[in-house]
């Protein structure tokens, strides 16, 4: 039994994430962590809401209410959404909260320690009419490399180009659009990147198992030549900076994000032990992440959050000169886009969580994303591929196979495992052929390889079709003799049968990850509760013992259905 510690980015506060961050982060940590306690480990599944920054501040502007407020609703919204997609984390925290503000202010404090923090007064960018310093994304202005009239400071959307404040022309508050703005000098702390940028290259360079995504992002960005970074903000909302003078500063919030991992795991370990599961009797957060090698760390994230898991983050805890437990392995998804294009909130395009869920139980969407999560490249989302997978794999295959095993026996022996027969050569062959492909599909979840070992599944659950219409028990039974043998058709059909009622538990426990509740309902129509990575022995369950046949286990997608979504949320045309 292995340690193992997941985090998956955590989301931003402001408003309910879609399809495309669900899958860049949050359900493959899901899945993984899942996988990982069926193998018997010991696992840690932390995530929180990320709820610093501008943009934070912005949409609770704009929702009218103050940014605790805001927060605070928009927390138990993404709690509760993540938990109905079956999200099993062990906590899901916040990094507004004490133990992330005490986190960062260690660190800070530890960096400031080593000689890695240093105050530079710099020219930023002051609104006499607000009476304060705008933070980058404050200030509006004409791109001077597009005239684009509305680029922020930090970015023009219009260009993709990186802005300083200063050189937008025409700056105006974002928020008040004042226009006297002011040019003035102001003290930050910058973290010196620079002098760690040779250790932290090292560390990726030794880090060779990542996969390629994550590295070719590290080293290209280190290549670039690291910064020295300004890691203060003039916002009220945020982690006061606790230095002298700087009372008025926050802590930049991808500063304080990362370290919110580990606020969150003292959260839960801070978790009052009436709330706690049954049989806990410990937790112990340092154990997890401070001198921890029994501890594997794996991180889920987008590309575009690579670079700040790859490197700031590690320079924070390499800088504090204390054994924090850095990632081991970090995988990357690239983008999953709605036919082609962004997923957007303003214009209404695109799947959100709480859409989803309100069509079709999570299971459908869970499938449907790690069977065709961006890990290679972008994939698109479009509804007729939603609608193949969902009728081709779940219904055609584990659904099918489940109900017409279970029917079919029900109508021939009646609710129970059937007795007779002697199972043969072609028994002992699926049997060697499922162990192999359970096999396989643990080596994929093993190395984070979610689109293979969905394939896996997929195959796997096709040997038992093929069973069945090999050994077609629905004609063995009115058969004299099994074809080619001596035993009696009817002895061969419950033979068949219950070797294929025996492949029920191992079919729902491979897919148990991805899809949790649906395996549930496949176990307990066998009376079977989850209990982890299956053992294939297609005689477990012995004959007379008791099943069930459940209501389907999923329902089929129809035209008109898609024809209706496509239209609701904004197809290839809309
Ligand atoms: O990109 C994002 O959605 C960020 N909120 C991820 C933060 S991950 C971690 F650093 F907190
Ligand atoms: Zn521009």
């Amino acid at each position: 039994m292995a340690r193992h510690l997941i985090t998956s980015a955590l989301p931003y506060i402001n408003g309910v994430k879609h399809l495309g961050n669900l899958v860049g982060s949050m359900l493959p940590a899901d899945v993984y962590a899942r996988f990982m306690r069926a193998r018997g480990h010991e696992v840690l599944a932390i995530c929180a809401t990320d709820e610093h920054g501008t943009p934070a501040e912005l949409a609770a502007m704009e929702a009218g209410q103050s940014v605790r407020e805001y927060c605070d609703e928009q927390h138990l919204i993404q709690k509760d959404l993540g938990e109905r997609f079956g999200l099993s984390w062990d906590h899901f925290g916040r990094t507004s909260r004490q133990q992330n503000h005490d986190m960062t202010n260690h660190f800070a404090d530890k960096l400031a320690e080593n000689g890695y923090l240093e105050e530079r007064t710099i020219e930023q960018i002051y609104s006499p009419s607000e009476e304060r310093f705008l933070p980058d994304r404050y200030v509006t202005g004409t791109c001077p490399h597009c005239d684009y009239d509305r680029a922020r400071g930090d970015q023009c959307e219009n260009c993709g180009r990186l802005l300083e404040p200063t050189q937008l022309i025409n700056p105006r508050s974002t928020v008040t659009g004042a226009t006297d703005l002011e040019v003035r000098q102001s003290t930050s702390v910058f973290l010196l990147q620079s002098a760690l940028a040779d250790e932290v290259r090292a560390w990726i360079e030794a880090n060779d198992h990542w996969p390629t995504l994550p590295r070719s992002i590290a080293l290209k960005w280190l290549d670039e030549g690291l910064h020295d970074r300004d890691i203060t903000r003039n916002l009220s909302w945020g982690i006061p900076v606790n230095r002298p003078g700087l009372e008025n500063k926050v802590w930049y919030v991808w500063f304080d994000a990362p370290i919110g991992y580990i606020g969150a795991t003292r959260e839960w370990a801070d978790v009052p032990k009436e709330e706690w599961a049954d049989g806990e009797t410990e937790r112990d957060w340092r154990s997890w992440w401070y001198d921890s090698p029994d501890v594997t760390y794996t991180e889920f994230m987008g590309k575009d959050n690579v670079a700040f898991h790859a490197v700031s983050f590690p320079i924070t805890q390499i800088g504090s000169r204390e054994p924090w437990h850095k990632v081991d392995l970090l995988k990357a998804f690239n983008w999953l886009t709605y036919y082609g294009g962004k997923f957007s909130t303003s214009q209404g395009l695109g799947v959100f969580m709480d859409d989803a869920l309100e069509l079709l139980p999570a299971d459908y969407w869970r499938w449907y994303l790690i069977a065709n999560a961006p890990e290679s490249d972008d994939t698109a989302f479009t509804w007729p591929l939603f609608q193949q997978a969902i009728n081709g794999d779940l219904v055609g295959k584990l659904g099918n196979f489940v109900n017409r095993t279970l029917s079919l026996t029900r109508k021939q022996f009646g609710e129970q495992v059937p007795t007779g027969g002697t199972p043969g050569a072609m028994e002992a062959e699926l049997a060697a052929g499922v162990t192999a492909k359970a096999e396989e599909i643990a080596a994929h979840f093993e190395r984070t390889e979610f689109r293979k070992a969905t394939r896996a599944i997929r195959e796997l659950w096709s040997l038992g079709d093929a069973y069945l219409e090999a050994r077609e028990p629905w004609r063995l039974v009115k058969a004299d003799t099994e074809p080619g043998g001596t035993q009696s058709g009817r002895d061969a059909a419950a033979m068949v049968l219950r070797t294929a009622i025996n492949l029920i538990p191992v079919m729902a426990e491979v897919a148990a990850p991805v899809i949790p509740t649906a395996a549930a309902t496949a176990l307990a129509a066998v009376g079977q509760q989850p209990s982890g990575w299956p053992t294939v022995d297609l005689t477990a369950l012995p004959e007379g013992h008791p099943f069930e046949v459940p209501p389907l286990l999923f329902r089929r997608i129809e035209d008109d259905e898609i024809e209706a979504w496509t239209a609701r949320f904004g197809g290839s045309g809309g």
